[in-house]
């Protein structure tokens, strides 16, 4: 089976872990530093912090925002769970948005019609690895006078207009899990311009402690191991490469898939797409529905995945929070979205496969 996702690992991340384990500082140690320092000079941003994994980063992001019970923070309603549990681990309430067709990215008119006076932050997300709209929705923040957070977890290495994600809004969020980009096992690390926003995350992801023993405010231990610090630092230093690679399997695939009711991912101009994941959509008018092309695909031994099968607003954990929201295009993606393979270790025969594969559904 050629899998969905699979991380890049090599001697450097085995020797830099080793490196490690033999010096026995194992929690925090330098690379957790060196790691932090290298992230933020390679998104052009003043501060990364290192955190456990991406829903701790964003958890902590909106603590130190101050996002509080009674408050609301917009988030788009295609995206991964985290984006909206973090939101309710502060107290507040997520509030949907919908997201645009061709991209599957928030929609900023959407995002516009969700302020009101409650709202207290907007996260957008940069799913799949493509960079939202961030423009318009940045204007709607500085009216507003809110901050707007990039959920940037699937997206290490994207631009929009030449600039990195990372320092696209107030703060941004990363993940190292496994499947993403880059790994560090898990992982997680909060890029931002503004010092004191960091000083603020320091402080909740350890202990909440201001200075050693003193505890100036309820945090948590969202710290990095040094173990991943340092799988971190390899990892990072390979970004670029691994990220070409989905790029250019990407970019094959969208010239070559020419299957009937199939339609491949749309890339917004002047933004670099990531691929984190390559997303087909299955028309209803096609010879296939979206779960015979996956069986079909699973047959002939191409891994494939949904994301996501259920849009936030209708998850049983969100019905009440949701009420009478209506994301319809969000609903529709859910119903007609695939993933195959594109991470850098899908060889050129297998891409050629996969294709071919594809290709035979008439
Ligand atoms: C868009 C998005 N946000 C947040 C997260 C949470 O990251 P983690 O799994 O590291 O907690 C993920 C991870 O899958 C994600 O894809």
């Amino acid at each position: 089976m050629i899998p969905i996702a699979k991380p890049s690992m090599g001697g450097e991340e085995v020797s830099a872990v080793a490196d490690v384990l033999y010096s026995g500082m194992l929690a925090q140690g330098e690379n957790v530093a060196r790691f932090e320092k290298n992230f933020a000079e390679y998104c052009s941003v003043a501060e990364a912090v290192a955190v456990n994994n991406g829903t701790a980063a964003l958890h902590a992001t909106l603590l130190a925002l101050g996002v509080r019970p009674g408050d609301e923070v917009i988030v788009p309603d295609f995206t991964f769970f985290a984006t909206a549990s973090s939101v309710c681990m502060c107290g507040a309430r997520p509030v949907f948005a919908d997201v645009e067709e061709r991209t599957f990215n928030v929609n900023p008119i959407s995002v516009q019609e969700c302020i009101g006076p409650k709202t207290r932050a907007v996260i957008g997300v940069h799913l799949f690895g493509q960079p939202f709209e961030v423009t318009p929705v940045w204007e709607l923040c500085e009216d507003a006078k809110i901050p707007l957070i990039e959920d940037a977890a699937q997206a290490h290495g994207a631009e929009y207009h030449n600039k990195k994600a990372g320092g696209l809004g107030d703060a941004a969020c990363f993940s190292f899990y496994p499947t993403k980009n880059m790994t560090t096992g898990e992982g997680g690390m909060v890029t931002t311009d503004n010092r004191d926003l960091a000083e603020r995350i320091r402080i909740i992801i350890n202990h909440g402690q201001s200075e050693k023993y003193l505890h100036s405010c309820l945090g948590f231990n969202y710290r990095m191991s040094d173990i991943g610090g340092a799988m971190g630092c390899v990892q990072l230093n390979k970004l670029d490469s691994f990220n070409s690679r989905r790029r250019a399997i990407a970019r094959y695939y969208s010239k070559n898939i020419r299957a009937a009711g199939i339609i491949p991912p749309f890339e917004v101009p002047g933004a670099t797409h990531v691929f984190h994941q390559y997303v087909l959509k299955v028309m209803e008018n096609g010879p296939m529905t979206r779960e015979s092309l996956s069986a079909y695909l699973s047959g002939k031994g191409i891994g494939n995945a949904v994301h996501y099968p259920i849009p936030l607003h209708r998850q049983p954990v969100f019905r009440e929070i949701a009420g009478d929201t209506k994301c319809p295009v969000s609903a529709r993606l859910a119903d007609q979205v695939i993933s195959i393979p594109v991470h850098p270790s899908v060889t050129d025969t297998e891409r050629d496969y996969i294709v071919t594969i594809l290709n035979e559904v008439k």
